[in-house]
């Protein structure tokens, strides 16, 4: 198949357009089956995890409801300090609830770890993580991540819902990025 122009940047595909779907169709069947007859609610993190998310529920067949937060963290955009401030919080309370975040990618961790201290104090019945991709290598703090769609390498990933700068969120697959690749301009 010829490159199209938003795939100028990518030096190599890592998770397949067919792989992903195989995986996510998998795991809706491992959630499904854990989470029959609990009044399920998927939490999912703006803006990387929308894409897993739209996937995912359509493999689920238990009842779920959905909602999603938006945070910031601060410090350099590139590392994370795991100090995390909400931009949007989540319209339905947690209590009682049992509460699956839906996360794009853990990388040191850090983000996912205040972020759930903080979804803790909501008193939910049970709250788990499901990650489409994990990086063990880079990983800080240890969290206990329920579902995971792969682990893959230390290296920089962009496409199904991952960005580089906010480009590539929309490439059907998982894919590495050049190294060269400048923001709106890559060299060939
Ligand atoms: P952590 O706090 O280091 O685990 O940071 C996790 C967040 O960093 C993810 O939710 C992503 O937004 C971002 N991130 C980490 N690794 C990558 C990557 O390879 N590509 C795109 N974003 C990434
Ligand atoms: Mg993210």
């Amino acid at each position: 198949m010829s490159q199209t122009e938003l795939e100028r940047g990518i030096a190599e595909v890592l998770v397949e357009e067919e792989s992903l779907r195989q995986r996510v169709h998998e795991l809706g069947e491992e959630i499904s089956s854990d989470y029959a007859g609990r009044d399920l609610l998927l939490v999912g993190v703006l803006k990387g995890a929308v894409f897993f998310m739209a996937d995912l529920m359509r493999q689920l067949t238990v009842p779920c409801e959905v909602d999603f937060m938006a945070i910031s963290s601060y410090g350099a955009a590139s590392d994370s300090s795991g100090v995390v401030r909400i931009l949007k919080d989540l319209d339905i309370p947690l209590e009682g609830r049992h509460v699956l975040v839906v996360e794009d990618i853990i990388d040191s961790g850090l983000t996912l770890s205040y972020l759930m201290r903080n979804l803790r104090a909501r008193q939910p019945a049970s709250l788990e993580i499901c990650a489409l991709l994990t990086k063990p290598s880079r990983r800080e703090i240890d969290i206990p991540v329920r579902y995971v769609g792969f682990e893959i390498p230390n290296r920089f990933v962009v496409g199904y819902g991952l960005d580089y700068a906010e480009r590539y969120r929309n490439l059907p697959y998982v894919g590495v990025l050049q190294e060269d690749v400048e923001l709106g301009v890559t060299k060939r």
